[in-house]
Formats: C-alpha cells, structure tokens, sequence
C-alpha cells in the first residue's frame, strides 16, 4: 500500500517512518575529531585525539556503549528521544522566557481601539479551535521534506502535542505531560491584567461563536479592571529558574484553592495573553523582545504562563504573537500553527452579531489564589529576576534586502549552507576565530525525530572566512570562490547527514546516557575539555522560514553567545540576532553589521567571478584579484 494511504487508513502516520539510525561508532568519532581540530589549540586536540582513539579501540568502551544504543534501538521508538528531551530541555534549570522559549512574531495589528483588538482575539481563538479540529481528526495534511533529500514524508507527532502539553517544573528536573487526546481540554486560560481567567469554549454541548467569545473577552476585561481585589502576579513564578519555580509549586500546592487554580491552567488549550500597551515604537525589534519577555513585571512580563506550551498574545497596542514552550515541538510546528491562525484570520468574515448566534453566558470565572507572605517573596524575588533577563537582552531584528534565496538559488547553492557560511564570516570579522556552533537539522525523517545539530563551523568554513578577511589579500577571486564552494559543500554535506540520522551530536550523547545507565564511571571523552567546549553553543543558529509576514526569535542559549534565527525569503532575509548586554564581547548590534558586511561582499565576489567568467578577455586580470571591498 502507497505510505500515504496507510496514513489516512490507520491514522498512525509515524508508524510507516524508519526509526532514527545510530550511526557507526567510528564514523562518529571520526566526524568528531575532524568537527573540533580547527577549534581547538594544537595541544588540546593532541589530547583529544588519543582520548578518543582509545574510546574507540577494537573491544573498547566504545564498542560496548555502542552495543546497548543498538539494543535500545530495537527496544523503542526512537532511541534518542528521552534523552535529547531531557538533555536538551528539562534538565535546564533556566528560566524559559529568552533562555528556551521561541516566539513568533505577527505584524503590527492596526487596532483603532479595545473592540478591535478583542475581536482579533476572539477570531484567534476561533482560528485554533478549527486548528484543534484538524489535529484530532488526525486530518492533517503530512508534511514533506522541501530542500535537500526533498519529497520524504516526515513525522507529524510533534502536532498533537501543540494543545495538549504542560511542562511541570520540578526540583531537578522538569517533567512534560503530554494529555490523550480524549480528555481534550475545552477552555483557554485569559491573562489580563496578570489575573488569569478560564474561558470556557463550550457551553451546553456547543461550542462558542465567535461573537460569544468577544463577548467573554469583554467581560474579562472588564472583571480585571476592577484591580482592587486582585490576585499578586502569579504568572511570574513561572518566568523564574525551574528549581525557583519547583519550589514555590511546592509550597502553593498544600492549599486545595491552588492545587484547583493550577490544575485548570495545566489542562488548557493554550494561554491567551491580553496585554496592556507596552508604551514602546512598535518595530522589529521591540515586537520580538515583547514575545520573548513580556518587558517584565512593569509591563507584560507578568501576563504569562510559561509552562503552557501555546501562549497567544494580543496586545492592545497591536503588538501580537506566539510565545512557546519548546519541549514539546519545534519552531517550524508553531510556525505552521500561527501560519494557519493568520490566515484564518485574514480569510474568515468577521461574524455578524445576530441573535442567533448570541447566547447569554456565565462570566468567565478568574482564578483564586491562596498566597502567604512566602510566595509573596518569592513571586516578588521572580520579578527582580526577570527584569534582570530583560535588561540583559540585546535583540537587534535586521531584514537583509539586497538579495534572498532567489538570488542565491542562482548561484546554484543550497541557500541554508550559504547563510549559514556568511554567519561563520559575520563572527569571524566580530572576533578573528570561529567557535563551536549549532545549527538544528530536523530529523522527523524518522518516527518520533526531532532534531540534530549540524556543526557549522567546519574547517572549510574557516579556510573560506580567512581568505576572505585576509589583510594582505593574498587570495584572488578565484581561489576565494574555490573556497566558498568547498565551504558551501561541506556545510550542504553535514546537513545532508544530519539529517539522514548521521549526525553526531545525538550520537555522543546516546554513548554518554548508555554509560550512565551502565553505572560507568564517566568516559574520559566526555569529560575532556573538548567536549565541553564543542557543547558550549556561542553561536545557536537556526532556520525559520515563514510563507506569511511573520518570523521567529529565540534568545542565546549559553551566557557569552548569540542567538541567529534567520527567516530566508525570495528576495530578503530576515536575521534575529540575539545576545546578552552582560557579556562585554557580544553584541548584536556589531553582528549584524558584520552579516550586513560579509553577505555584500560574498554578492560582490560571486558577480565578479561570473563576470569574469563570462567575459574572459577583458577581466583576466582585474576582477580574479580584485580587492576586497568593504574595508
Ligand atoms: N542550487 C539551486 N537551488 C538549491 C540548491 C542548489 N545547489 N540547493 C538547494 N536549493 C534549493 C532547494 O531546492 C530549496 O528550494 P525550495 O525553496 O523551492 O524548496 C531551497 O533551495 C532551500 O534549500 P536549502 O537552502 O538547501 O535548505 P533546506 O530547505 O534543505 O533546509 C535545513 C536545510 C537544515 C534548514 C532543513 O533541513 C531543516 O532541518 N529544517 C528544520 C530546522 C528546524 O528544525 N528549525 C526549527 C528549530 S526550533
């Protein structure tokens, strides 16, 4: 039977997938040494080398961590999943506003006044319910791989835990809690005013109109302004360091009206966040950090639930977007979400209020919240430290309009590699090395896949970016372009692999959890100084692409590095460049300026070299020595 009849006949999609591969031992050790040698001082990588060489002799350690990956291969579905979970996600003890959740970012929504704004969120929340519909129906249409290894169908699973997931925080680790999709939650949870209210979408077995939706909005609106008798911000508990927030759950949980306010918000469809004016020019950069951090408790900071994976915010200055929690799924499953939600919201007519449609309903009731003076502290404690991570985030969205992928395209390269080169030159120019860089490669090839990394900065990459910063300029065009093509194939070649399940991020950690497992002590090649350095991310890189005016953002996930979601369209490209104030040797500001830099000159070389190929005789010697320009 076709793969796809058998998706739409038994509704069990993944099943037909391949499970993720473990790649051979020394193909991943080899990869590893080649990935780190050009990083690493001479003497370090001396010791690396012999580290890793005796990792993986015949009858070795190696050999027997790979055997019980294998063995765990046959035992489940996809071998990595648990501990790249964990790995990646609920073992962070950090806070999930900049340091984890991504956003999406919609345009400036051209709100005249309140109504207008309640409208589109209502409309929104109409959106996600016929969203819902298709996911429990399982009628989703089944993505595809576009690009390279192009026309493979890919996992969808990641979709059925958009509405239905919760990350509980807890004292070393977090724990997600996906809910079956019987036991379907039929409310969203409204903030407004840091007061959280439930928000019933059915009412006698009927699901609201849209009109009825605005008519709750409205009532909530009005209940919160009444701040008299309001609620402390209880939102920002859950903006604080996990282990923080474990703590205060802990505590807030020994009172019944708690345990019954926290358990409705850990079983709603998503969050809708109605945020007050933030008072700032609403461009780029602003809408972004708005989604990663609220502003903090003096805004909106506080008008969040972090632990929900789907928080829709509908600022009544038109600032609007989608902040999530990332364990459950990836960035390009949120983008399809707000993706659908847009368009519903631009195609659907507004509904017209008619009697019919309009039935009188209980308000929506607020929260309750029992709160001793020690969770007044630590909610208070919570605040303080979310204004610090708001002040220490250094955002610069920058759209790149000389050229897009079109341009690219044409230079008969994959577009990703090349970006993700001129990236490697951008941190180059900023500080005359390259380091230790991810770039996510999604792998849901297979069933259960999530994603690997690719390791961008390879030694081609680096040959490439010192021919081009070259102070004497010792290399003609020519031998620039060779580079960049060698560049450019191997970072399309590490792509290819990552995503064929070869990569060797998941691997290494594999081998490191089946070590543990085993009661080892811990091998050597993971505690060596290379490992640890090869796993400090400075530069956290990733592809976003969007088909609607949007993009993602995300913050850096290490304390001296960026964050570079990048959003590749025909004719632009769209970089959200992010980095800690803190850190005196980023910022994103220099970065950008660098990518502006590096992209125009990467342009200038590639049309001078096709010039010269097209006109051999008079560019023979000028355009293949050209200068390099921008300096
Ligand atoms: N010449 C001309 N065109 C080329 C080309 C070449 N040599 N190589 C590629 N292209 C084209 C492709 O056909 C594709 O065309 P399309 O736009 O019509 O589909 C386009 O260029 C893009 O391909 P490419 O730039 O190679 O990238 P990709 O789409 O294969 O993406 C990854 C590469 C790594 C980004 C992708 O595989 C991936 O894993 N994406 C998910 C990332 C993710 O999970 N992000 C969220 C994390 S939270």
């Amino acid at each position: 039977m076709p793969i796809l009849e058998k998706q739409a006949a038994d509704g069990r999609d993944s099943q037909v997938l391949p499970k993720v591969p473990v790649p051979p031992l020394t193909q991943t050790l080899d990869m590893y040494l080649k990935s780190v040698q050009h990083l690493m001082k001479e003497e370090q990588f001396k010791k690396t080398k012999a580290i890793v060489e005796k990792f993986g002799a015949p009858g070795g350690v190696g050999e027997a961590l790979q055997r019980k990956l294998l063995e765990r291969r046959e035992k489940t579905t996809n071998w990595v999943y648990d501990y790249w979970l964990e790995d990646m996600y609920l073992n962070n003890r950090l806070p999930l506003p900049v340091n984890s959740s991504p956003a999406m970012v919609f345009p400036k929504q051209p709100f005249r006044d309140r109504t207008d704004a309640l409208r589109f969120a209502a409309r929104l929340i109409c959106g996600v319910l016929e969203y819902k519909a298709l996911i429990d129906k399982r009628a989703l249409p089944v993505d595809f791989a576009r690009g390279q290894l192009a026309g493979t169908p890919l996992c969808m699973e990641q979709y059925y835990r958009l509405f239905t997931s919760y990350r509980y925080p807890g004292l070393k680790t977090d724990t997600l809690r996906v809910n079956a999709a019987s036991k379907a939650p039929e409310h969203v949870i409204v903030a407004c005013k840091n007061q959280f209210f439930v928000l019933d979408l059915v009412a006698n077995d009927k699901q609201l109109s849209e009109v009825e939706i605005l008519g709750q909005l409205e009532k909530i609106v009005k209940t919160s302004e009444n701040s008299k008798d309001g609620f402390p911000p209880m939102g920002l508990l859950t903006s604080d360091g996990r282990t923080e927030w474990a703590r205060a759950r802990e505590a807030l949980t020994r009172d019944q009206v708690n345990r019954d306010s926290l358990s409705l918000i850990e079983n709603c469809l998503g969050v809708l966040c109605l945020d007050e004016p933030c008072g700032l020019q609403p461009n780029d950069t602003n809408r972004a950090l708005m989604m990663l951090h609220g502003g903090g408790a003096e805004k909106n900071g506080a008008n969040r639930w972090y632990d929900k994976s789907m928080q829709f915010i509908v600022g009544m200055d038109g600032i609007c977007g989608v902040v999530c929690e990332h364990s459950p799924f990836e960035g390009i499953v949120m983008v399809q979400c707000s993706e659908h939600l847009i368009k519903y919201i631009k195609k659907t007519p507004p509904e017209m209020v008619r009697s019919s449609s309009f039935r009188e309903l209980p308000p929506p009731r607020r929260l309750q919240w029992k709160c001793d003076h020690q969770t007044q502290a630590l909610i208070e404690a919570a605040g303080h430290r979310l204004q610090r991570l708001v002040d220490n985030l250094d955002m610069d969205v920058f759209t790149f309009k000389a050229y897009g992928k079109e341009y690219i395209k044409k230079q008969k390269v994959s577009p990703d590699a090349f970006i993700q080169v001129a990236m490697q030159l951008a941190f180059y120019k900023c500080r005359g090395r390259l380091v230790s860089t991810y770039e996510s490669a999604s792998i849901r090839r297979f069933q259960d896949g999530r994603v690997d990394n690719i390791r961008s900065a390879t030694p081609e990459a680096l040959a490439f970016v010192k021919s081009m910063t070259d102070e004497r300029d010792t290399f003609s065009d020519l031998e620039k372009m060779k580079q960049m093509k060698e560049a450019i194939n191997a970072q399309t070649n590490y792509t290819i692999a990552a995503i064929s399940g070869m990569g060797i991020d998941n691997h290494l950690l594999g081998l490191l959890r089946s070590a543990k497992e085993l009661n080892m002590e811990k091998p050597e090649i993971f505690s060596d100084e290379t490992y640890v350095t090869s796993n400090h991310f400075i530069l956290s890189t990733s592809q976003v692409p969007t088909t609607e005016e949007m993009f993602c953002c995300y913050g850096p996930v290490v304390p001296n590095g960026y964050g570079a979601c990048y959003n590749p369209q025909s004719d632009h490209i769209i970089f959200c460049v992010s980095s800690f104030w803190e850190d005196t040797e980023t910022s994103s500001a220099v970065f950008v300026t660098a990518l502006n830099e590096g992209l125009l000159e990467i342009r200038e070389l590639c049309n001078r070299s096709s010039a010269a190929v097209s006109k051999p005789a008079d560019s023979s010697q000028g355009a293949s020595h050209a200068k390099k320009s921008g300096k």
